[in-house]
């Protein structure tokens, strides 16, 4: 049995993927879980260095983190991405090509974004200062039919969480909360965190 997938999140910078993908990874290895999480902020500085925010270089981008994403969920490891791949063709080459493969839409107001603008990064824009940025200057194309939709303006980071939790328990991917777990994993039965 294949227990791999590929948990995709897609949204505006500053939306909570990172922060959300963090600790998805967190609770799953808790589970026994073997976890990857792929971040575009930290993937553009190796595997995906050298490529810029045209929509030549993010359809790169989103292929090159999409393969290992591929090779993840084939070899039974819970693939996590967290890149803007603002294009809806790029996303859906990948769930025809990987297994399991999960959307999951950060959506956020861009309002809200620039409000919080954590990074500084709406500021500058705004100001003209930064070219085709996402949601800005730049499209942001949301999916049509995600698997699963946050909003971080109006949804607690943990509720978010244990949404998805809830969600690769249903797939079967992690065991129900609760369950019956093997004599190994017993001892760590009472960290997780299902509910
Ligand atoms: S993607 O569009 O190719 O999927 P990716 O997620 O890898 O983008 O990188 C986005 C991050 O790069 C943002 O969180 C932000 O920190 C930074 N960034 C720098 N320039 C831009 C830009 N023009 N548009 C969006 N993000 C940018």
């Amino acid at each position: 049995m294949n227990s791999g997938c590929t948990l995709w999140f897609t949204g505006l910078s500053g939306s909570g993927k990172s922060t959300i993908s963090q600790l998805v990874a967190s609770r799953l290895r808790a589970l026994g879980a073997r976890v990857e999480v792929l971040d575009g902020d930290i993937t553009r500085t190796l595997l995906c260095q050298g490529l810029g925010f045209s929509r030549e270089d993010r359809e790169e981008n989103i292929r090159r983190i999409g393969f290992v994403c591929e090779l993840l969920s084939r070899n039974d490891v819970i693939a996590i991405a967290a890149a803007i791949s603002p294009y809806r063709s790029s996303r859906d080459e990948l769930r025809r090509r990987i297994p399991n493969f999960i959307e999951i839409h950060m959506n956020c107001p861009v309002e809200v974004l620039i409000e919080r603008d954590v990074k500084g990064l709406y500021k500058k824009a705004l100001a003209g200062e930064i070219k085709q940025f996402t949601g800005i200057s730049d499209p942001y194309e949301s999916p049509v039919s995600p698997d699963l939709t946050i909003d971080s303006s109006s949804e607690s980071i943990e509720a978010g969480v244990a949404k998805i939790l809830c969600h690769l328990e249903k797939l079967k991917i992690i065991p129900r909360a609760g369950a019956e777990l093997p004599t190994a994993e017993r001892e760590v039965k009472s960290i997780p965190t299902f509910n």
